[in-house]
């Protein structure tokens, strides 16, 4: 049972996007309304500026994906990125989103990125206890930020300085996946 963490591919949408789409109908883990399809996820994988995208695949099937997207728009958060990981129900709890992070928190590091956020809908013991197990530390609560599926949801927040922050940092740059 070989698990490997690559960089998605535009091919890896279709899994992408079936891993991710029972977590927005299912859960509250995402506050998407309506689950993306391949052409949506695709969409997303190649927003500028390019962030990383990459998949777990146990034995040679995709079972996972972490992202990384922009905090927020304005020029002055362009060191900050937001991060999420989404498994399908069989492998959690195996260590893989562990694996998926040992890869990306390093790749976002040679990106000159200087800080990861997550955003994660409470209570989530498994995120809370991966983003703390790989360095994140808690910021606060937004309390009831969002509503789904019947009730309203805090949302906590987690942050990892990926380097002490630079008095005058570097442009980051675009990760540019191997073809
Ligand atoms: C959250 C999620 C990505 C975690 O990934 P995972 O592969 O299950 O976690 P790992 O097996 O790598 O475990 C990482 C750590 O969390 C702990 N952990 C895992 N599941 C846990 C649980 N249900 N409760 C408490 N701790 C848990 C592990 O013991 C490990 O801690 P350690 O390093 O101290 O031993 C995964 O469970 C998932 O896909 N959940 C649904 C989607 C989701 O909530 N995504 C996050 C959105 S913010």
């Amino acid at each position: 049972m070989t698990l490997r963490v690559r960089p998605a591919r535009p091919a890896d949408a279709t899994a992408i996007a079936a891993v991710y789409g029972p977590h927005v109908t299912g859960s509250v883990a995402s506050f998407e309304g309506e689950p993306p399809d391949a052409a949506e996820v695709a969409r997303r994988m190649a927003f500028r500026p390019r962030l990383p995208w990459l998949v777990a695949e146990r034995d040679a099937v995709v079972v996972g994906f972490a992202d990384a997207s922009p905090h927020r728009s304005r020029a002055a958060y362009r060191w900050s990125v937001d991060t999420s990981v989404y498994l399908t129900a069989q492998e959690r709890g195996r260590g893989t989103g562990r694996a998926l992070y040992d890869v990306l928190l390093p790749l976002l590091r040679d990106l000159g990125l200087v800080t990861a956020h997550a955003a994660i809908a409470l209570p989530n013991p498994a995120s809370v206890a991966l983003h703390e197990t790989v360095g994140f530390s808690p910021v606060g609560v937004y309390p009831a930020v969002g509503f789904k599926h019947g009730a309203w949801r805090d949302v906590g927040w987690w942050r990892l300085a990926l380097v002490e922050p630079p008095a005058a940092p570097a442009e980051p740059r675009e990760w540019v996946p191997e073809p």
